[in-house]
């Protein structure tokens, strides 16, 4: 099934949250051939769980930390998200490597501590725009997915990937659905030589100022196995528009 998600980055408290969850189930139904995910900040994680419940929307943390407990100020970690309702966490998303200097090896690490605790991780991966101007896009996003998917190999159809090209991310410029598709059938050549054995299971989203004027010329490439979708996500009638619009 493909997976529209929201990604909210850090916007909206709690009653914030509250009022956009109430209007956005009452605008999606229940649509049953496609999966819905929100991710919210952490603080808003726990009352947007007691709200989706009973509903077939998902929850997801936007990170998390690789340890189960312990000494490590401001972390959140994974037993903690899953008892307040998340079943995906956003990984290596581009502001975590780009703005907190997340690197792949810790990448890495946080996507095994995800394995162990049965939370289906969105691994981000994307290329600058320096890169993408200097020929090394594949390069790039084949080193950054290598490294995160390092040791866990055989476990790759836990896993969905998002393909999140740095240079479009809220820059109102997003990538050609074709510029999108190139990359994605590389990342599933990679994953088929990888773990040759998976048989599909990873999921491959695109985002990058996807807005519901042009989700659909996206979904209709069915390399583009969902949509991760930041500014255009954070209005419920904009996502709605999104989730329906395929
Ligand atoms: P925008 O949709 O705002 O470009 O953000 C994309 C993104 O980073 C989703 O994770």
């Amino acid at each position: 099934m493909r997976l529209i998600a929201a990604n909210w980055k850090m916007n909206k408290t709690v009653s914030e949250t509250r009022e956009y969850i109430e209007k956005f189930l009452r605008l999606i139904g229940e649509p049953e051939d496609r999966e819905v995910l929100i991710c919210p900040p952490f603080t808003s994680l726990y009352v947007a769980g007691e709200m989706l419940k009973g509903s077939s929307v998902k929850l997801g943390a936007q990170n998390c930390h690789f340890e189960r407990k312990g000494a490590f100020t401001g972390e959140v970690s994974l037993p903690m998200l899953r008892e307040v309702g998340c079943s995906y966490v956003i990984v290596g998303h581009s502001e975590r490597r780009h703005i907190f200097g997340e690197t792949d090896d810790l990448i890495n690490r946080k996507l095994v501590a995800c394995l162990e605790e049965g939370i289906r991780p969105i691994l981000c991966v994307g290329e600058k725009l320096e890169d993408r101007e200097a020929g090394m896009t594949f390069k790039v996003v084949e080193t950054q997915i290598r490294i995160a998917l390092s040791g866990i190999e055989h476990l790759t159809d836990r896993i969905d990937i998002a393909y999140e090209p740095v240079w479009a991310i809220g820059t109102g410029v997003p990538a050609s659905p074709e510029d999108a598709v190139e990359v994605h059938r590389f990342i599933r050549e990679i994953l088929r030589d990888i773990n040759p054995k998976a048989e599909g299971g990873t999921r491959i989203l695109y985002g990058g100022s996807v807005n519901p004027e042009n989700a659909p010329e996206f979904m209709k490439h069915q390399e583009i196995e969902g949509l991760l979708v930041g500014g255009a996500s954070l209005d419920p009638e904009s996502f709605a528009k999104i989730v329906n619009s395929f």
